[in-house]
């Protein structure tokens, strides 16, 4: 299902037709190559000092003993429609810079654009990514055993979208709610705040 962004301005429409999607094909996996793309993509975020502070930890739904974990990590809200994704992806930042091992400001600023990076190659590649904060940091830190030095900032499901003529009513219902932003002119500013 498309949902394309309604612009007061002309974007790209790459940008334009992300959108975070709750239903998914379950069925669906994703094969190794694209799963590399979605990598590759973040990969070429840029970032300060070219720190390239973000680290991902894959879960697949074919390897399912740690995909029910990771699952489990999720809030239920998260699970009910995840469940349904073909792949989960834990972005990691890392609080210091790799060459001096100061603190690195930047480092969760930085990874949110490789973040965002997947998000658009999943959709170039025709699935679609949402991206999640309801998460147990907790649970999801010693499922992969993540070093505290980084970050667990978002669980990114990849998946292919499900058909909306098989959407359930309750899918009907989320799906097709409209997509809001803030006014083109309340979030800039020219010269002063
Ligand atoms: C960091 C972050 C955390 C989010 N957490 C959740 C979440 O836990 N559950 C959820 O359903 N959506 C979550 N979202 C998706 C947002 O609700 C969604 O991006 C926003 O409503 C805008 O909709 P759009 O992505 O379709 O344009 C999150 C998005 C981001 C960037």
């Amino acid at each position: 299902m498309q949902k394309p962004a309604t612009t007061e301005v002309p974007i790209d429409q790459l940008i334009s037709n992300r959108w975070s999607p709750r239903a998914f094909n379950s069925e669906f996996v994703i094969d190794k190559k694209s799963i590399l793309s979605l990598f590759e993509a973040a990969r070429w975020a840029p970032s300060c000092y070219g720190d390239q502070p973000w680290k991902f930890i894959l879960f697949q739904k074919e390897d399912i003993t740690p995909w029910v974990s990771a699952l489990n990590c999720l809030s239920v809200g998260n699970q009910n429609w995840a469940m349904d994704a073909s792949i989960l992806i834990v972005v990691c930042a890392n609080k210091l810079f790799a060459h001096n091992n100061e603190p690195n400001r930047w480092s969760q600023y930085d990874t949110g654009a490789s973040a965002e990076n997947i998000c658009l190659q999943a959709l170039s590649l025709g699935f679609a990514a949402h991206q999640m904060g309801g998460f147990d940091e907790i649970k999801i830190r010693n499922l992969s055993n993540i070093p505290e030095q980084f970050d667990i900032l978002s669980v990114i499901a990849v998946g292919k979208p499900l058909d909306e003529g098989v959407f359930s009513q309750e899918q009907k219902d989320r799906e097709l709610l409209p997509r809001k932003r803030k006014l083109l002119n309340d979030i800039y500013s020219n010269n002063k705040w």
